[in-house]
């Protein structure tokens, strides 16, 4: 069997390597911020999506690793602005001290718009001398990871989980908020990793339906973990959704339809990947975790 933790770990520790190298501790303030939030564990489901989406193409772990690692800041950042007192206002992620508890809160504002900046810089590396891609391709990668982490993805997602707060959603905007706050960096992830693998237009298309599925439903899990996680595992507080006030799945529907909704799913995910083989066990294994995980 597939032995996903060992992938995610191997991840893990080669996008750890190569933040390191991106970014070596200066002494400088901004600096040790930024690696308070980036080196601090996390999953790396992202990361190890894009590199998944490459191999199931046919492609290489190190061919993608640069687009993971800037994926991963992208992400890193969107946290530390989540914490903030003006947004959800938590003091625990991963484990330890928010990069505002940890620092002071413009030191966590600034850390999160570089790790954005820099995320770009590392992206656009990608095609500077020496490159094995067309420009072509590195400008559509650019253009999603911008796309989905703007307001049209992340950014319109987070406003609308701010503005439902106290609100009951109807299920169609609720689906909306999540495809936008989560779904849409999870899928130019998966996105990035199969035009950069060199996947065809059927296999890129193919996987990004199986990463809009499994990105609904990692939102969904977030949510219940929120009601019914052990905290110890998570790394963060739970009952915090019900404390704001904040739309979600098991809030709108309860706690069993939204299983259910969300193992639902990722069967139909499951099924977007009919066409691969076994190169495409990874992304297999990883839309099954995503449902069944208890961090
Ligand atoms: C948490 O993301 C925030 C959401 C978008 C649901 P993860 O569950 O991937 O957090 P880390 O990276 O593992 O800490
Ligand atoms: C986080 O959503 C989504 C983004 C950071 C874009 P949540 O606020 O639901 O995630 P957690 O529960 O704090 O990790
Ligand atoms: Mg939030
Ligand atoms: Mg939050």
């Amino acid at each position: 069997m597939f032995d996903l933790y060992g992938y995610l770990e191997n991840t893990s520790q080669r996008i750890e390597a190569l933040f390191q190298e991106i970014l070596p501790d200066d002494g400088s303030r901004i600096v040790k911020a930024m690696r308070h939030s980036m080196l601090s564990g996390g999953k790396r489901i992202r990361p190890g999506l894009c590199i998944a989406a490459s191999e199931a193409v046919g492609g290489k772990a190190d061919d993608v690793f640069q687009a993971a690692c800037a994926i991963e800041m992208i992400h890193t950042y969107s946290l530390i602005h989540d914490d903030l007192p003006a947004m959800d206002d938590d003091e625990l992620r991963r484990g330890r001290p928010t990069c505002h508890i940890a620092f002071d809160e413009a030191t966590a504002i600034l850390a999160g718009d570089a790790l954005l900046t820099l995320a770009f810089e590392t992206l656009s590396a990608i095609g500077c001398a020496g490159s094995k891609y067309a420009h072509k391709e590195i400008a559509a990668v650019i253009r999603m990871i911008a796309g989905a982490a703007g307001f049209k993805g992340m950014i319109g997602g987070q406003m609308k989980d701010i503005a439902s707060e106290g609100v009951i959603l109807e299920p169609a905007d609720l689906q909306e908020m999540h495809a936008m706050k989560t779904g849409a960096l999870i899928e130019a992830a998966v996105f990035s990793g199969s035009v950069l693998g060199g996947g065809t237009i059927e296999q890129t298309q193919a996987l990004t339906n199986y990463a809009r599925r499994i990105g609904l439903a990692f939102q969904i899990a977030d949510d219940l973990l929120n009601v019914e996680g052990d905290p110890a595992l998570l790394g963060k507080a739970v009952g915090t959704d019900e404390k704001r006030r904040k739309s979600t799945y098991p809030g709108v529907m309860g706690m069993e339809k939204a299983k259910h909704f969300a193992e639902n799913m990722v069967e139909q995910a499951l099924e977007n990947l009919e066409t691969f083989d076994e190169r495409a066990e990874p992304l297999r294994a990883i839309a099954t975790f995503i449902i069944e995980r208890k961090h």
